[in-house]
């Protein structure tokens, strides 16, 4: 069954994995705050990829683990370091603005319904109006302005064009601007061309707001990553091939912030640079690949909600001559999917651009035959750690109406916030007690939680939606025979086992 969108932002809200932002003041675009079950479930995610990258680095081909390290870079850089990326001439949006609403959308999410008998000649027929419309927009609301602007032409006999594409459409190779009807209107003409805009965030470094003392925050961390390579050769005794890793906040002006916390303006990612000579690039790139499905899978993402898509060579980055985009099904990808990760090749542009920029060397000198020389190459697998956060969510959000909640989430139990929950089934007899010591026992090995107040339906309810694999109840037997009652979340069948055995019998199950 679909997860509505609605329901799983609901859900976060009230159980307090994720809230609006500045709620209190309405909120901010494009921003999120991570509550306390979502700071734990975003950390194991987060643990969880640094200890299979760096503390426990994959088995490589030749049967030894590969050699990875990591960083903690600056979020702000030199500015240089943004020139020599590409990010301050290149890192731009299309963007078309209507100049009616004031709303700017990101040209390529614009899509203009054209019929397909349609004469390129008659854009310049202003009676023509083509609509425009988000390309997430559903069909219905699409029939709807289909009929509330009178369109002598159906859904069905029109082709759907990228808003990019226009021009190809249009009479003089314009927008045809005079005729489009945009998103949020119900008259043409009030939509503008598609106009480059930066997505970095920048500031003022000291007290002075001039140009020259001009910084951004980093779009994406691999940047920390290729500034430091050589500060890691010269300290640490990695050899080529060998990878960086690091996690951290990145941040994008992006258009159009959307789907909960999927496309954010502050976001963290979980990127590995691994460097590699060219020739080895193929066997690389193919390794990265598969270790990155495992990732996924170990996480609880199935293989089956997840596609791999050969990014096209006219839709690469600047930087990369190939890349496989990581699609999971979000809520909201309908029959599609969208990105979770990029695994690209990144050729050796960064060192080489930081190397004509700095005038430093990023030559590697091959330690067993010193007249080999040469800038590695880099295969880059590159994930979104809020956005893995969200797949996580949609994942585990599972229905059920024969439990009070309604909804349980299947964490897998390394990404359940919470591994257990104590509960004692009244808060008097010296039930709390028992209950608290067993917390102050399993606490030393997991996070679980005690919970004593309310009816118990009620706490197994909050228990299901915070998706904590294993509930321990105390009652009165306990006082009397020593057992406890354990919950499983997922099939909630109950069995009794002794109070001593708790400990062993969660560190079995988990
Ligand atoms: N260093 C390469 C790089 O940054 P990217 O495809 O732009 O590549 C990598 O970003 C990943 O970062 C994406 O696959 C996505 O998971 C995440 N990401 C990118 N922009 C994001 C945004 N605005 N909000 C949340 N996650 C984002």
């Amino acid at each position: 069954m679909t997860v509505d969108m609605k329901d799983l932002v609901a859900l976060c809200k009230r159980r307090g994995f994720i809230f609006p932002a500045s709620e209190i003041y309405g909120g901010i675009n494009g921003f999120w705050d991570y509550g306390p079950l979502g700071t734990e479930l975003k950390n194991n995610l987060r643990d969880y990829w640094w200890k299979s990258m760096v503390i426990t680095p994959p088995i490589g081909p030749d049967g030894e683990p590969v050699q990875i390290v990591g960083v903690d870079s600056a979020i702000i850089q030199n500015p240089k370091a943004w020139e020599a990326s590409g990010h301050v001439g290149g890192f731009n949006d299309p963007m078309v603005d209507d100049k009616k609403t004031k709303s700017r959308y990101r040209a390529d999410h614009l899509v203009v319904y054209i019929p397909k008998s349609f004469d390129k000649e008659d854009t310049s027929d202003p009676s023509f109006h083509f609509p425009v419309f988000d390309k997430d927009t559903n069909l219905e609301d699409i029939e709807k302005k289909f009929k509330k602007l009178k369109l002598p032409f159906s859904v069905s006999e029109c082709i759907k064009i990228s808003m990019m594409e226009m021009p190809k459409y249009s009479y003089k190779d314009d927008y045809g601007l005079q005729i489009l009807v945009g998103p949020d209107v119900s008259e043409p003409g009030t939509l503008t061309e598609p106009r480059q805009f930066n997505m970095m965030f920048h500031s003022y470094a000291g007290a002075a707001a001039g140009e020259e003392n001009k910084v951004y925050l980093r779009p994406e961390t691999c940047a920390g990553i290729f500034l430091n390579y050589k500060n890691v050769m010269d300290s640490s005794r990695v050899r080529v091939p060998f990878g960086i890793a690091q996690i951290g906040k990145a941040f994008r002006n992006e258009v159009t912030p959307r789907n909960f916390i999927f496309r954010s303006r502050e976001f963290e990612q979980m990127e590995l640079e691994w460097f590699c000579h060219e020739d080895d690039v193929p066997k690389w790139f193919d390794f990265w690949v598969a270790q990155r499905k495992t990732f996924w899978n170990s996480v609880g993402i199935p293989m089956e909600k997840l596609h791999f898509l050969d990014v096209p060579k006219d839709e690469l980055a600047h930087y990369s001559s190939r890349t496989i985009d990581f699609e999971y099904q979000f809520p909201f990808s309908g029959d599609g999917f969208d990105e979770l990760e990029g695994v690209a090749h990144r050729g050796n542009f960064d060192l080489t651009q930081h190397q004509e920029f700095s005038g430093q060397k990023m030559e590697y000198i091959d330690p067993d035959d010193n007249t080999r020389r040469y800038i590695p190459h880099v295969i880059e697998p590159s994930c979104g750690l809020t956005r893995g956060v969200l797949a996580l969510l949609a994942e585990a959000y599972t229905i059920d109406e024969n439990r009070p909640s309604g909804v349980y989430m299947n964490f897998t139990p390394a990404m359940a916030p919470k591994k257990a929950a104590i509960l004692p089934l009244v808060a008097k007899d010296g039930m709390p007690e028992l209950a608290t010591k067993l917390y102050m026992e399993l606490r030393e090995h997991f996070p679980v939680d005690l919970d004593i107040k309310q009816n118990i339906g009620k706490r197994y309810a909050r228990q299901d939606e915070i998706g904590t694999p294993y509930c321990f109840t105390i009652d009165g037997d306990t006082l009397t025979d020593g057992t406890v009652t354990v919950r499983e979340r997922n099939t909630m069948a109950q069995e009794r086992i002794p109070l001593d055995n708790v400990l062993a019998y969660l560190k079995d199950k988990l």
